[in-house]
């Protein structure tokens, strides 16, 4: 039986999530309400309708997510929750909630960044898993090649300059006719097509660097399908659709591979929202295992945004003797 249960609350973009966690490791509940049906009619995530969405969702979470752990608050030991970044009025209503539930129930509370949340995940996945090793982190806002050295100490090897994975998947996506959000329903017409069919670029951008770019890529797509278009042609869209995810595939493997061996660390690990996508995970393994380094990668549940992660952070903050104060703000742009 673990001896310290950490209640996690994570809305920074899309889904109200509440969970607890006993000892960083022991998923005892993970309760996730998506509004992914909300926000599909607009095409996209619409900030104003997902803090309303989280207002009125987010106390019968975290009573579900109690209620599924068997637990009272009594035997809560902290509160983590997401200050950023993210969207900063889906945010505050995490935030709020957390300050409210710290103050009135006299129960710690530590904040949790919500890109160091997508890595704990691996935790949760592999509970054997020790530092040091490098995490790519793939989500909607972020294409982040992270250096945890040690518990809670970072080092930043690399990110996008312009666009992340996820926002290049769900704006191809769009350009192609699918729904939100765009990456699965990309990845299932990809399922249909060759990857090889249309040489589409790679942005390796200077020798060894480990920095991104999906921006000329996402270009190169659309010229790509207007060109058809202009010439009466009607693209293959699965063909389209596979050889696009894997441009972005080939680079985020590459670089992370490139980034273990320059940190020299044996062992690479995906994380967020874009790791769910199987062709990634397929191929990141194969050329894991052919540089002869370690891969990681957790469940699907656990790499869309949920509170197990939050709660799995927030655990080693709560050891490391961080707290939140009442004063405790949320962040739209929040560094690691
Ligand atoms: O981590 P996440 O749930 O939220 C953020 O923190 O952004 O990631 C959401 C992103 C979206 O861009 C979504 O299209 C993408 O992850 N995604 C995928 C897949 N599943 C989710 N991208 C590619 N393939 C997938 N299977
Ligand atoms: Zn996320």
């Amino acid at each position: 039986m673990p001896d310290t249960w950490v209640l996690g609350i994570e809305t920074s973009c899309d889904e109200t999530s509440a969970a607890v966690v006993g000892d960083g490791r022991v998923i005892a509940s993970s309760v996730i309400s998506s509004q992914i049906a909300v926000h599909r009619r607009f095409g996209g995530v619409v900030p104003e309708v997902a803090s309303r969405q989280h207002l009125d969702r987010i106390t019968f979470v975290v009573d579900e997510a109690l209620k599924e752990a068997g637990l009272g608050f009594s035997s809560i030991s902290c509160l983590a929750v997401t200050v950023g970044p993210g969207l900063i009025g889906a945010l505050l209503v995490g935030v709020a909630a957390a300050k409210a539930y710290s103050y009135a129930l006299k129960i710690p509370l530590v904040p949790v960044h919500h890109l160091e949340a997508h890595l704990y995940a691996n935790f949760l996945a592999h509970p054997e898993l020790e530092p040091p090793f490098v995490c790519l982190v793939v989500s909607g806002g972020h294409t982040s090649l992270i250096l945890l050295q040690d518990h809670l100490k970072y080092r930043l090897l690399g990110a996008t300059r312009d666009d992340a994975a996820g926002e290049a998947f769900d704006k191809i996506a769009r350009v192609l006719g699918l729904p939100y959000p765009g990456g699965p329903a990309l990845e299932e017409l990809a399922a249909a097509g060759d990857p090889c069919a249309i040489p589409f670029p790679r942005a390796w951008l200077e020798e060894g660097s480990t920095d991104f770019s999906f921006s000329g890529l996402k270009t190169a797509v659309i010229n790509y399908l207007n060109r058809l278009r202009e010439e009466g042609t009607s693209p293959y869209l699965p063909d389209v659709a596979a050889s696009f995810q894997a441009a972005i595939v080939d680079v985020l493997v590459e670089k992370a591979l490139l980034a273990a061996k320059k940190a020299g660390v044996g062992k690479v690990a995906l994380a967020g929202g874009v790791a769910s996508n199987s062709t990634l995970r397929r191929h990141f393994e194969k050329r894991a295992a052919e540089e002869g380094l370690d891969f990681y990668f957790p469940e699907k549940r656990l790499c869309t945004d949920n509170a197990a992660m939050v709660a799995c952070a927030g655990y080693y903050h709560y050891l490391a003797g961080h707290r939140a104060s009442l004063s405790q703000e949320a962040f739209a742009h929040y560094p690691l």
